[in-house]
């Protein structure tokens, strides 16, 4: 069982919706009339966009950007490859890039800055998580879910080794756990398990 990995839920699945639903409520209101486009970074924001766009009450169209960090595999160094870039322009558009969270900043710095150069209206951020003690890089953040700690999460979205993206809650990983998995280092390009790795 996956759950079996977990040390402790953080975030109840319960906890999870509401949030969700009081967020969605403050962008269908601060977004009433405008062009919007939710901006989703795979993959670990879909399970968020996808709760999230269902509780919005307004029109908006989502796309998606794939990337990858440079770098080695122990730090995020914010210099990021675009794999699959959007596919529609935001020329004149309100984008809000939806995270499922921000660590050190440099990825999110990094995206806001490249899209700032295809001439949105306005380019803002809803992040789920945000681990403010990670930070390296201040990047504005408009909408927070909740402010974690620095341990080690995974689920709704959040992967260790790309498992436990599908649990329903958000929940700290069993440190045995991600010792005991061996990967080679080339594949863990995630800041997150890194800082995790480091700890251990
Ligand atoms: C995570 C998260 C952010 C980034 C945040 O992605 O989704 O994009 O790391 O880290 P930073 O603030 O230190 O730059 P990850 O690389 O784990 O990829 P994934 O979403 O595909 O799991």
């Amino acid at each position: 069982m996956l759950e079996d990995d977990i040390a402790q839920v953080l975030i109840s699945e319960q906890a999870l919706r509401a949030r969700t639903e009081e967020l969605a409520a403050r962008i269908s209101c601060d977004y009433a009339g405008e062009e919007l486009i939710l901006l989703c970074v795979l993959k670990g924001g879909v399970a968020f966009l996808v709760d999230l766009m269902r509780c919005l009450t307004i029109p908006h169209a989502i796309d998606f950007m794939a990337i990858s960090s440079y770098g080695n595999s122990t730090e995020s160094s914010g210099v990021v490859r675009i794999l699959k870039d959007l596919d529609m322009s935001i020329d004149g558009k309100h984008v809000l890039i939806v995270e499922d969270i921000i660590d050190t900043g440099r990825t999110l710095s990094y995206i806001v800055a490249n899209l700032q150069t295809r001439h949105p209206a306005s380019v803002r951020v809803c992040t789920l998580l945000s681990k403010p003690s990670r930070r390296e890089v201040e990047v504005p953040v408009d909408y927070v879910g909740f402010e974690v700690p620095n341990e080690f999460v995974v689920g709704y979205g959040l992967d260790y080794a790309e498992r436990y993206r599908n649990l329903r809650f958000i929940g700290i990983l069993k440190p045995e756990v991600y010792r005991k998995i061996h990967i080679p280092s080339q594949e863990l390009p995630s800041p997150q398990v890194s800082s995790a790795d480091k700890e251990a």
